[in-house]
């Protein structure tokens, strides 16, 4: 097959028949790649303008250079570009375009450079932009959700352990839980975007390059905090991803609880709180359905967001260095879990206000548990007895109160007597569900007043963000 036949590959030279046509297909990424091309571009620019800074491009080069790019860029976002399998990937069809409009000076841009660093940096400035992305939604869900602690900061509902009701709690102190959550997952990204911010402009293909670069000035053109230290590392290390991939499975894991809950509450059996008709959707068969679909969707994409992480490491776990085509499958897990936790916290900032509590039936809900029964052993124990001993003491009191279909706070002076001498009238004080809550007030206590305090202290802490 002569050299004419094999098509227009720009590493075509030292070849001699054309990639089989299957190959050429299988080993493209250009169809999810080229969402990339800002940051290529960007990119581009950015080691053009080091070239030149160095004496290796002219004033006049880099003009054309950065022209070209940024005609290349309008066409990308009017829809005026054709992508082409035949280039492989993102990298290959912008440079193409690239000498196609400005001819020969083009073909200068990659000097220096290869598509190994050119895709770890576009990969870093992508990963950077959206983890900026992701932290304002997630301070959006902290503001709505400590907006709805706020309304609810008196709204008694059961506390659980092992899903029995345990103890009561407010529904804003409940919310202020999943903000603490959130606040986590907010300082894990921006722990991650540390090492996401560096540049690895310069590694080249894996040992660097012999013109006389300057990885400072391309990495500041580019707003990184400064460059990689090790050219193998730069252009193999994906870690940031990884790193991206498991806060983001936490993000899931949150969020996955969290919509748990809510399927539960809006259930007829605990019916708390009432989600709005655009937040669910109805059944084909049962007309008296509205399904909480929201939050189950968002429970059901937390597996494949943890698949997207179990997809990264066990795509590194056996690579040699440097960079190995393996590289090019960190693409689709990266975005598509991306993609899914964006919009998850999108659907929860607007669920968030929507969420409406059927206070009385939550309150009915507490009534039932026998919530306050650690509240009469702590009585006892204020007025003397052993904790072990109050315990025993109450749990008689449970037996009778179950007996009899009562809540504790339903059993008589007289009846509550018989376990205690020490029990006296005072003792409905502490029984009763206000009562319970109000005495939980140190740091962290679901006490009204202590959630009103946890409330200040997460407007202050948000208030610094953005
Ligand atoms: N499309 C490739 C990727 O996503 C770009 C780097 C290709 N490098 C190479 N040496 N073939 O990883």
């Amino acid at each position: 097959m002569s050299k004419d036949d094999k098509g227009a590959k720009l590493w075509g030279g030292r070849f001699s028949e054309a990639t089989d046509s299957f190959v050429e297909e299988f080993t493209a990424s250009v169809e999810f790649d080229q969402r990339l091309f800002r940051y290529d571009i960007e990119g581009s620019i950015a080691h053009a303008s080091m070239l030149n800074k160095v004496g290796v491009l002219t004033d006049d080069e880099l003009q054309q250079i950065k022209d070209g790019l940024q005609g290349i860029l309008q066409d990308i976002e009017a829809g005026n570009f054709t992508w082409s399998v035949g280039l492989e990937d993102v990298h290959m069809n912008i440079e193409a375009a690239l000498t196609q409009r400005i001819g020969d000076v083009g073909k200068k841009l990659h000097t220096g450079r290869s598509r190994n660093d050119q895709v770890a940096t576009d990969i870093r400035l992508y990963v950077r932009s959206e983890i900026d992305g992701l932290c304002k939604l997630i301070t959006d869900l902290q503001k709505a959700l400590v907006d709805l602690a706020e309304r609810e900061a008196e709204t008694v509902m059961p506390g659980f352990t092992h899903l029995q009701t345990a103890q009561p709690v407010t529904f804003g102190h409940h919310m202020m839980a999943w903000y603490e959550m959130l606040d986590r997952d907010y300082a894990r990204l921006q722990d991650c975007r540390k090492r996401v911010n560096l540049s690895p402009l310069g590694a080249a293909a894996l040992a660097g390059t012999t013109y006389p670069i300057d990885r400072e000035y391309s990495a500041s053109l580019l707003n990184f905090s400064g460059p990689t230290r090790n050219s193998l590392d730069s252009v193999s290390d994906r870690d940031f991803a990884i790193e991206l991939a498991a806060a983001s499975s936490l993000i899931m894991t949150h969020l996955s609880r969290f919509s748990e809950e809510l399927v539960l509450w809006t259930s007829a059996q605990f019916d708390f709180i009432d989600l709005p008709d655009r937040f669910c959707t109805g059944s084909s068969i049962m007309p008296q359905k509205k399904n909480p679909d929201v939050p189950e969707l968002v429970r059901g994409k937390t597996g494949r967001v943890n698949g997207h992480l179990v997809s990264l490491l066990t795509l590194m776990k056996s690579q040699p260095l440097a960079y190995n085509k393996d590289n090019q499958e960190d693409k689709e897990p990266l975005f598509d879990l991306i993609d899914t936790v964006s919009n998850c916290l999108i659907a929860y900032v607007g669920m968030m206000p929507a969420i409406q509590c059927k206070a009385e039936n939550m309150r009915a809900a507490t009534m039932k548990g026998f919530a306050t029964a650690t509240d009469l052993a702590d009585y006892l124990v204020k007025k003397g007895l052993p904790f072990r001993d109050a315990h025993e003491v109450v749990g008689n009191a449970v037996a009778l109160a179950v007996q009899e279909k009562k809540d504790l706070a339903e059993l008589s002076l007289e009846q509550l007597g018989e376990f205690s001498a020490l029990i006296g009238d005072d003792v409905y004080d502490v029984l009763t569900l206000e009562g319970s809550l109000a005495a939980r007030d140190h740091l962290g206590g679901t006490a009204p007043a202590q959630v009103r305090a946890a409330i200040a202290v997460a407007r202050t802490n948000l208030a610094d963000r953005y």
